[in-house]
Order: C-alpha cells, then structure tokens, then sequence
C-alpha cells in the first residue's frame, strides 16, 4: 500500500481509478484533481461564481466515500480543482485531456488529432508535478499516449524507469478478449502481447498469442486471427463510435491499475507498457510500446522479444508514426 496516490483529471477514466483505488486499497490517501467544471469568463458574474464552486473532483470523491463502509474501506481521498493536493504523491496517473468523441456524423479523430488540445494541457499537469511532487513516478494514460508520456518525459526530465505510459496493457486486452470469445475458451487461459505506438498501426504479436501455452493457430483459422487482429487495432475507435460521447473509460482504468499494483506491490509483473527505449529495438530516445518488467523499481528492465521479419517491419511503421507525433511536440514545445 502507497501512503499517497494521484489521480489527475477526474473524468471518466479518473472516476474509476479512485473508485478502485479505494475498493483495493493501494493507498491510504487518493488525491484527485480537475478543474472542472471550467469557468467562462463571459459568463454572467454569479453565474462564474457558482461554476467556481462546483468541483467534478469533490462530487465524485464524495458519492465514492459514502460507498465506502459497503466495500470496508477507510481510503481517504482528497480532492478539488487545484494542483497543491498532489503534495506527498509517490505516484501520480495522469488522465487529464480531452478524450476522442463522435462527431454527429458518426466520424471520430484520431488519437494523434488530439494532440494540440492534449499537449497544452499535460504541460500544465507537468508543471504540476514538478512542483507538487517531483519523485512521484508517473503513469499516463492520456491520448495521444506515446506522445503525451515523451512531453513529460521531455518537460520533468525523470529518471526513465519512473515515468510509464499505459497503453499496451489496454491493447493486449483487447487482442486476448476478442481471441478468448472467438476460441470459446476462458479469458485467463489466452496470453498476448500487442506492441509498438498506441495507433491503428500497432502490432498484435501472433507469434506470442498463446492459448493455455499452445499456438493460437491450434484453434483459430489465420483469416480469423487476422479479423480479430484488424479489430484490436482498430478497438479503441469501435467503442468511440458505439459510445457517443467519448471513448473507452473502464477497460484503460484496469489496464493503468494493473500496472500500479505491479508496481506498488513488486510484482516484477512484465507487461506491454510505453516506455523510453536506448537502443532497444533498434529505437532510439522514443517511448514505444514494448514489454518491460515492473515492480517497485518502476520500468526495472525492457524485454526484448524476438520478432519474424514480418513483425519487424510493422513494429517499424508503428514507430515511425510515433516519432512523427513526437516530431510534432518538438515542435510545439518550442
Ligand atoms: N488538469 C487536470 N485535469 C484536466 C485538465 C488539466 N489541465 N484539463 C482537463 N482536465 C480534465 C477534464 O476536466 C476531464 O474531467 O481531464 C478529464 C478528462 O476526463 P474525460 O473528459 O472524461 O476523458 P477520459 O475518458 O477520462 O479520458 C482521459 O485518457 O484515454 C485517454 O483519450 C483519452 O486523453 C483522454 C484521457
């Protein structure tokens, strides 16, 4: 159990990871932070004060505390629209940023479109943490991923085995999911492993797709297996495109908790995670979704998996997208 744990952005990702930092109790303190609801300043005087008193992050702090006796928890959490609550973190997860969303003529933007908007705001959240608690590790989740984690990673220089981006996690989910309902077997006996940017260009792994420890093969057609990887690719969009108003919140909030408890527990757990790669892969100074061992350490080691030629060039390509976005916050940043 940490002493302290943030949350920031309480939307709807930050929403679930304070409800089940509580319900598994990782922390003795969660503290979250969002400015919602945002004040307009053209709005009419009382009407920005009563905006200015509200707090998405002390609503949802409080409907989750009074569940608390129901799940036996005393977790306390603080909450509110400033930064200063962070104080005393030893790790922060970051949503903060807007999500993907339908448009009213069913179309979506890409992750990467969100870039602009997104930036500006983990500049904010990097001043942040820089102020309110410099040692935390940092785990994002905020979109576009790989690009977001090299802004901070850019902005708070940390040590690289201290700051973690949650998207592989998230995407071999998916992969395991889609193969565990196509197989008809129980999602614990699938094991999978998507690598590379948290794109449509990221590469579920068939080669390490294993069912009870044999080959998918053994029970999944090829043209099967290439559906269900089209639609791993492509799954964070389905579930923007089905919602409505956002996208996928519950599925990345276990995805990100996984990753903590591993963390916050030494589990020396190895997960896909975004994380800065030396050398590894060929890949120089970007993070890029690999497999790496986490624990208490944070990032202890990034694994290197052996691909077929076929993998490596799409491992490539997904790269080479990452450090386009990368490029793009260089850029920004300037
Ligand atoms: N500091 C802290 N929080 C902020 C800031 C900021 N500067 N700017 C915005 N936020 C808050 C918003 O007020 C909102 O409550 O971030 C929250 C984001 O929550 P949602 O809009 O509900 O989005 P969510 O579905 O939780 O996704 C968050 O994760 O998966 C990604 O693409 C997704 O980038 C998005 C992020």
């Amino acid at each position: 159990m940490l002493k302290k744990i943030g949350i920031i952005g309480g939307g709807y990702i930050g929403g679930v990871l304070v409800q089940e930092v509580v319900r598994r109790r990782l922390a003795r303190v969660v503290a979250v932070t969002d400015p919602a609801p945002f004040v307009n300043p053209n709005d009419p005087q009382d009407k920005q004060d009563v905006t200015r008193k509200q707090s998405v992050a002390k609503g949802k702090a409080l409907d989750i505390l009074a569940g608390n006796p129901l799940v036996s928890s005393d977790v306390r959490i603080e909450a509110g629209r400033d930064y200063d609550i962070l104080a005393g973190c030893e790790m922060v997860i970051n949503t903060a940023g807007v999500p993907r969303k339908a448009r009213p003529d069913g179309t979506f933007p890409s992750r990467e479109e969100l870039l602009s908007i997104n930036l500006k705001v983990t500049v904010q959240v990097a001043d942040a943490i820089a102020k309110f608690c410099k040692d935390a590790m940092v785990l994002s989740i905020a979109n576009p991923l790989d690009a977001i984690v090299y802004t901070l990673y850019k902005k708070l220089n940390p040590p690289k085995n201290k700051i973690v981006g949650m998207a592989g996690v998230l995407d071999s989910t998916r992969y395991r999911y889609f193969v565990a309902e196509a197989a008809g077997v129980s999602v614990d006996n699938v094991e999978a492993l998507v690598l590379g940017g948290h794109g449509d260009d990221m590469v579920p792994v068939r080669s390490c797709c294993r069912i009870a420890g044999m080959p998918v093969e053994k029970f999944l057609s090829k043209d099967k297996l290439d559906a269900i990887e089209t639609r791993t690719r492509k799954a964070g969009g389905e579930v923007v495109g089905l919602l409505g108003f956002g996208s996928a919140f519950v599925s990345p909030a276990f995805s990100a908790l996984e990753m903590a408890e591993a963390m916050i527990f030494d589990r020396k757990k190895i997960l896909a995670s975004c994380a800065l790669l030396q050398g590894e892969y060929g890949i120089n100074n970007l993070f890029v979704g690999v497999p790496v061992m986490l624990g208490a350490g944070g990032v202890e080691k990034v694994i290197e998996v052996d691909l077929n030629d076929a993998e490596k060039a799409a491992l490539a390509k997904s790269v080479e997208g990452v450090k386009k976005t990368c490029a793009e916050v260089d850029t920004m940043l300037k």
